[in-house]
């Protein structure tokens, strides 16, 4: 029995409609139903229906903190899987619910779209109100920082100041929604990078990086085509203009990047994250004030915990110099937050 789909591998030749290459081109976005593409940042239909043709079997649940429009939800209710979306935005979640309802649901799933900020969204509560306790597949499409701006709204991820700021506040996503991840099932990000004063910003590595911090096993790193958007393609002479001068080329694809909730290999001393803590005192080794304690975990009181049993005790009282330099001996990966 495979655990993680319906594929039937007895007749693994008959599934022509699945991707199995790493190299994905989509001629056009499928438009069928409900798939309006009124949203503009949307992600065509042919992700979300290929990520969970290899990652979900039916009746599964699959959660979306970036819903915007709704393009999983649609194909949830096409392919006979739960979905649960996450939207920053209660305008466009209101429309997403409409379009969503439009697509018959002849499996008898639930698709739901909560507004929340995705960050501190209390996932408990929702998962909570389905009688389930994990899910089995997430999907997250965020901003790619501010190549658009979804709204005013400062918890949107495209209105972080900078892209360490973009970084720290997918970061809260990620840590606040993974954790309701059944353990052994996959997760997909889609990001493209940017470009910013002439230099080529790689968005989709520092976020890749950010999780295999975490310690997640990475499976594939898919590179997709990249539609033309409507304003890129009436000034596509311009940017070949631009890009000719500026010694650069233009984006024409994104990434997939696919994880498994299992530990990895390439994340392997990288698992923790860095806190720094309130002043502690004194530090007892230099004498320096400990205002910048480093701690590392999954969240501050396991930080505390790990430093205090890794120093034998001696942890909470030393200065960052100290405790560096006591963890990096450890071959600890550190990271500023
Ligand atoms: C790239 S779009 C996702 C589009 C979606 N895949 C679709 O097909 O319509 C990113 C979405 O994330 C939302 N967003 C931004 N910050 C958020 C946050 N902190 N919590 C939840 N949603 C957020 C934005 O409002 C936007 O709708």
């Amino acid at each position: 029995m495979n655990r993680i789909n319906d594929i039937d591998l007895h007749r693994w030749q008959e599934y022509d409609e699945i991707i199995t290459d790493s190299l994905w081109i989509f001629e056009k976005r499928d438009t069928s139903g409900a798939h309006l593409g009124w949203y503009w940042g949307n992600f065509i239909p042919q992700i979300p229906r290929q990520l969970m043709l290899r990652y979900t079997k039916k009746g599964d649940w699959v959660l979306d903190p970036f819903v915007g429009s709704g393009t999983t939800l649609i194909e949830c209710r096409r392919l006979g899987r739960n979905g649960i979306g996450i939207e920053l935005n209660p305008k466009v979640a209101q429309k997403a619910r409409k379009m969503i309802n439009k697509e018959e649901n002849r499996h008898n799933v639930i698709t739901e779209v909560v507004v929340g900020d995705s960050r501190e969204i209390d996932i408990k509560s929702v998962l909570d109100k389905y009688g389930i306790k994990q899910v089995q597949f997430v999907i997250m499409h965020p901003p790619y920082h501010d190549i658009i701006k979804f709204s005013d709204d400062e918890r949107d991820l495209s209105n972080a100041e900078c892209v360490d700021d973009f970084l720290r506040m997918f970061c809260e996503v990620i840590d606040n929604v993974l954790q309701y991840l059944e353990e052994g099932r996959y997760f997909a990000i889609v990001i493209g990078d940017k470009y910013s004063k002439g230099e080529w910003i790689p968005l989709g590595f520092y976020v890749m990086d950010e999780v295999l911090k975490r310690g997640y096993r990475l499976k594939s790193i898919v590179v997709k085509n990249f539609e033309e958007t409507r304003g890129k393609r009436n000034q596509k002479r311009l940017w070949r203009y631009r890009a000719l001068v500026g010694g650069f080329y233009v984006f024409k694809h994104e990434y997939i990047l696919l994880f498994q909730n299992e530990k990895g290999e390439a994340g392997m001393n990288k698992k923790y994250r860095l806190f720094v803590t309130e002043s502690e005192g004194i530090c007892p080794e230099c004498g320096w004030d400990t205002e910048r304690l480093l701690g590392f975990g999954v969240n501050k009181e396991d930080a505390r915990r790990k430093i205090y049993e890794l120093t034998g005790g001696a942890g909470y009282g030393l200065c960052t110099y100290c405790l560096c330099a006591e963890l990096l001996d450890k071959d600890y990966y550190i990271v500023e937050e």
